[in-house]
């Protein structure tokens, strides 16, 4: 399986620290945010990853991590011009991923659970990893029919959520994917959206996923980076 880091976007949301750097090379305890997610694929056995950044910082990237030896990976970069949504990053991949399957990672998103068991046993379709939260409107909130085990649909920030199970910014896809993404119109906010692609593995009952048991941020605002950074630290004094 190849693994994706996508780490494109704007990070507006993070004005000024994002003024004259990437979201994803800011501190989250005691690394770049970018390791955590990074690490969180290594650590599930996956060392082939392509990293898609924006263009305004991706010599950053290559000078940060280079070839991926010291982290006992290969990685493989690629810029995405403009900020055209998380799929639209991902499409970048599909020559990368070949006819694999792939393990994508938001680059804003840090884990505590390793993945590694979930990873090996995939074999066709896709995965996602929820997380129950208090402020699910801020998310892909799943609908789950819990007496079968199955998600109904994912709504991408609904004002009302129908749960509090936050889709997180992991997904494990086969190849079919890049045909799913060819297909998708931009959405109200002109981006090509993740949510819409995971719709479509659900429409055609195809979709599994996994609570996770511990702790998990994404870090794209001023509190969730506090957070992650917290999370990190957790995770670091408890090994
Ligand atoms: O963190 C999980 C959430 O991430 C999910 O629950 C949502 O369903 C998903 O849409 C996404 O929501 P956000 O609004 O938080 O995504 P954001 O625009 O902040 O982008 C998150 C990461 O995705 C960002 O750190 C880098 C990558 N990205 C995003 C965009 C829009 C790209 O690589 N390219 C892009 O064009």
């Amino acid at each position: 399986m190849k693994g994706i880091v996508l780490a494109g976007g704007t990070g507006s949301r993070l004005y000024p620290l994002t003024k004259v750097t990437n979201k994803h090379l800011l501190p989250v305890y005691d690394k770049p945010m970018i390791y955590y997610p990074l690490l969180t694929l290594i650590n599930a056995g996956i060392t082939d990853i392509m990293i898609v950044s924006g263009r305004g910082h991706a010599g950053h990237f290559l000078e940060l991590l280079g070839s991926g030896a010291e982290l006992g990976a290969r990685f493989t970069y690629e810029i995405q011009d403009e900020a055209g949504g998380i799929a639209q990053a991902l499409s970048l991949a599909e020559d990368f991923a070949d006819d694999e399957d792939v393990a994508v990672i938001l680059g804003d998103n840090i884990f505590q659970d390793n993945i590694h068991a979930t990873i090996q046993s995939f074999e066709s379709g896709a995965h996602i990893f929820l997380k129950q939260v208090s402020d699910a409107a801020r998310f892909g909130v799943a609908e789950v029919d819990k007496s079968n085990e199955k998600i109904l649909g994912i709504e991408e920030k609904p004002e009302v959520p129908k749960s509090n199970y936050a889709v997180t910014g992991l997904y494990i896809y086969d190849n079919d994917v890049f045909d799913i993404i060819h297909t998708l119109k931009p959405s109200g906010r002109g981006e090509l959206e993740i949510t819409d692609v995971n719709n479509e593995y659900i429409q055609q009952g195809l979709m599994k996923y996994t609570v996770l048991d511990r702790n998990w941020s994404d870090a794209g605002t001023f509190e969730s980076l506090l957070k992650a950074s917290i999370i990190a630290r957790e995770d670091k004094e408890s090994k």
